[in-house]
């Protein structure tokens, strides 16, 4: 069916409104202590491409929530994956210099200033989940939605997948175990980005939400092959990290164990599959459809 819909203008306006969100709700870096509040300011509001708040605003339109009772959601979710961006990136972790086209946070600020910075942001996220009352959710929807974003990010969501990724690191592993790094430190957080959304729909019916979790968990595993497949082919200059690090660090990728075409090939099953589960949507899901099919061809 032919639509109208164009997903350049709505990643547009959904990066703009979170990024405005973003920065009316970091501190003020001239507030002390200014070396902290700057270094968290430049890991959030960096050329990132939002797709985490995006996901809220498209799970929340599908439902019929209006953007701005989700920027509180779409905030606290790209403060989590902001700071996790940075502990990835440090000297411990990923060992890498260069982040969204520039130097990454612990080369711009320091190693000690960067994991506070990482710190500080965590705990941000759920400060704005508690208290933000741009969004209308009453005590208990704001409960369910730090318990899980709080779930999505620990040490059985987003950090333990990071935790997995780094044992990993040489070792011959199958993909079954693959899947399971990926499923957790990246799929989770994209989880509990459709969840978020959905909470603050309070009429969301259980199965519409079981669809969208279905939508979630495979776009989620989509997301990271193809930033397997980027860190092989992609442009440095697009994507805006050092390209090639993973194979250099001798990283199980889905392109390192099953090569090139066929993690294209997964990508492109798993896309499939999660517009597939959106078929009861009517055309306020077209957002999300047309994200799911963006991620696969993107190219940062
Ligand atoms: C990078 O995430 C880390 C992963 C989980 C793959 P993004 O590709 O969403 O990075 P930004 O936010 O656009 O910089
Ligand atoms: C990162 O995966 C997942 C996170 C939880 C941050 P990667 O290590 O592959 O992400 P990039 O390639 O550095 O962005
Ligand atoms: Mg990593
Ligand atoms: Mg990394
Ligand atoms: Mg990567």
């Amino acid at each position: 069916m032919a639509t109208d819909f164009s997903l350049g203008n709505y990643l547009d306006t959904c990066r703009e409104r979170v990024e405005l969100a973003l920065g009316e709700r970091l501190p003020d870096a001239d507030i002390m202590p200014q070396s902290l509040h700057a270094a968290m300011r430049y890991a959030v509001l960096g050329d990132g491409k939002r797709i985490r708040p995006v996901l809220v605003y498209a799970a929340g339109q599908a439902l019929g929530v209006p953007p701005d009772q989700l920027d509180a959601p779409a905030c606290a979710v790209e403060l989590i994956h902001a700071y996790s961006l940075i502990h990835d990136d440090l000297p411990a972790m990923d060992d890498d210099e260069l982040r969204r086209g520039r130097p990454t946070t612990h080369m711009a600020f320091g190693e000690a200033t960067a994991v506070l910075a990482g710190d500080a942001l965590q705990t941000l996220a759920f400060q704005v989940l508690c208290r933000d009352d741009s969004t209308p959710a009453d005590a208990q929807t704001r409960l369910a939605m730090i318990d899980a974003l709080a779930v999505a990010s620990g040490s059985r969501g987003m950090v333990g997948g990071q935790a997995l990724d780094l044992e990993a690191i040489g070792r011959e592993i199958d993909l079954a175990q693959l899947e399971s790094i990926h499923v957790h430190k990246t799929g989770a957080l994209i989880l509990a980005s459709i969840r978020l959304g959905a909470l603050v729909a309070a009429g969301a019916g259980t199965q519409q939400v079981r669809q969208l979790e279905h939508y979630a968990k495979a776009i989620g595993l989509a997301f990271q092959v193809q930033d397997d497949i980027l860190d092989v082919v992609g442009d440095p200059d697009i994507i805006g990290k050092t390209q090639g690090k993973d194979a250099v660090a001798d990283k199980p990728t889905y392109p390192a164990l099953l090569g090139l075409g066929e993690a294209r090939e997964k990508a492109r099953e798993l896309i499939q599959s999660a517009i597939d589960s959106l078929q009861d949507f009517d055309e306020k899901a077209e957002p999300l459809r047309e994200i799911a099919r963006y991620i696969i061809v993107r190219d940062r």
